[in-house]
């Protein structure tokens, strides 16, 4: 298992392309189930998430094509001839279930192995399967898979009223919506970005859909769906992750394609903090106002609220903060795994059920750390690159998961970071 060496190095500057949104991407792939004609997607991500969607797809019978460097994704569904979903695969990566709506919807069946949990959490699929089942879906558990069909061979319209707002479940129904009979009317929907850009992907595909990035979405369902072209959109967790190098580390960073309506409530958040976010015609272009940044407390919430996927990282930075700051995070149940890794580095936080108080320190200490998940490693780089001395952080293969081009992307801006190959 590789590991990576950060030794700090001071202020970092430089610029810093933002990918993709792995989160969209594995979203958009699926989507192919629905059409026997090619989508197309640009802008993809190059991570290992990815590669494991691949393999799921083309195990299902779906060609998909990694072409200018995975920047481009071609897939085709024209010749599916398996519709079940191996454990072997789906236990890799949770974000395999979203193959059920879509692949049920087109197919009128579809057998799909259960996700297992996964370290920040149980992350049962219950309101996806409440909400194909509200569509007509007969649904049978057993021997760890869900066994689907669609009475008559096709899903209908319904109203779906999730109890609280989940991403991957709304994004299987709004899959699966498309070309059932009749309207679905998603309420309690999840308002990420990366639900704009499935829409938004649906509809070039010929989908009737009103109201992707509000609570409540409509989709009118069609006979067919045809190909599209779709580029991703850009990847608003790395890009929150980016902007705090400058804020944890001193210096400026540009990063190319951020876009602020992406990362609303981050920023806010960093404003508070004493770091100044930019629009500029690239991309954000970040700093702090002065040598140390002021402790912040912050709340996880759905979109637009701040996401849980940048509470990792956000941490790193509060640690070197000037005061104490209360980390609340309401999605997931053990998202912490992080706190005691960056103890070893010298923090100071105590965790308490949902909540984690940090005290922030004037400089942490270099550590050999261990990864536990893949927000929770960059959150190690990001304290590593602001340490005195050396930090490896073990277990990457969580990062590659997430962030493509780690090491590349930071000693353009002037950090020391290498990869060490275990
Ligand atoms: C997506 O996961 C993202 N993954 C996660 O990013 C992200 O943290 C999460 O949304 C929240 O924003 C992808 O898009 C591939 P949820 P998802 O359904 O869809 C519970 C990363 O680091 N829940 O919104 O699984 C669930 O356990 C990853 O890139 C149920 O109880 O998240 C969680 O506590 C991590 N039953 C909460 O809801 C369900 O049927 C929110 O989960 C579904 C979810």
């Amino acid at each position: 298992m590789d590991s990576i060496l950060v030794k700090g190095n001071g202020a970092l500057s430089g610029t810093i392309p933002i990918a993709g949104a792995k989160n969209a991407c594995l979203t958009l792939m699926p989507a192919t189930l629905l059409s026997d004609e090619p989508l197309t997607l640009t802008n993809a991500p190059r991570l290992s998430d990815i590669a494991t969607m691949t393999q799921l797809l083309q195990s299902l019978g779906a060609e998909v094509a990694s072409l200018q460097d995975g920047l481009v994704l071609a897939l085709s569904s024209h010749a599916i001839d398996n519709r079940t979903a191996d454990y072997d695969i789906v236990r890799k990566m949770r974000a395999s279930i979203l193959v059920l709506g879509p692949m049920l919807s087109r197919d009128g069946h579809a057998v799909v192995s259960l996700p297992g949990g996964c370290a920040i959490g149980a992350r049962p699929v219950d309101l996806h399967l409440k909400a194909l089942e509200a569509m007509g879906a007969d649904l049978d558990l057993r021997d760890g898979y869900v066994h689907a069909r669609a009475p008559g061979g096709r899903l209908k319209g319904a109203v779906v009223d999730f109890p609280f707002v989940s991403v991957g479940a709304t994004e299987n129904a709004l899959l699966a919506a498309t070309l059932a009979r009749g309207t679905t009317v998603l309420k309690n929907a999840a308002r990420e970005p990366e639900i704009v850009d499935l829409a938004q992907c649906l509809r070039k595909m010929g989908a009737q859909i009103e109201g992707e990035g509000t609570s409540t979405i409509t989709i009118q369902g069609v006979d067919r769906l045809h190909g599209a072209t779709h580029p991703v959109v850009t990847d608003r967790i790395e890009l929150g992750t980016y902007m705090l190098v400058p804020a944890i580390c001193g210096g400026e960073v540009e990063c190319l394609g951020g876009r602020l309506d992406l990362v609303g409530a981050f920023a806010e958040k960093l404003d508070a903090a004493g770091v100044s976010v930019t629009q500029t015609e690239r991309g954000l272009k970040v700093s702090r106002r002065n040598g140390r940044v002021k402790a912040v407390d912050v709340v996880t919430e759905p979109f637009p609220g701040f996401p849980t996927d940048l509470q990792a990282q956000m941490m790193a930075l509060l640690c070197t903060a000037d005061g104490t700051s209360v980390l609340e995070e309401r999605i997931f149940e053990n998202r912490f795994m992080h706190a005691p890794e960056l103890t070893r580095m010298g923090a100071k936080i105590e965790v308490h059920g949902g909540h984690a108080t940090v005290t922030g320190v004037e400089r942490l200490k270099g550590a050999r750390v261990m990864a536990t998940d893949l927000r929770a490693s960059v959150s190690l780089i990001l304290a590593g690159l602001a340490a005195e001395g050396e930090t490896i952080v073990s277990r990457v293969y969580h990062l590659d998961r997430g962030y493509e081009r780690v090491e590349q992307k930071l000693r353009a801006c002037g950090a020391q970071i290498e990869r060490i190959k275990g």
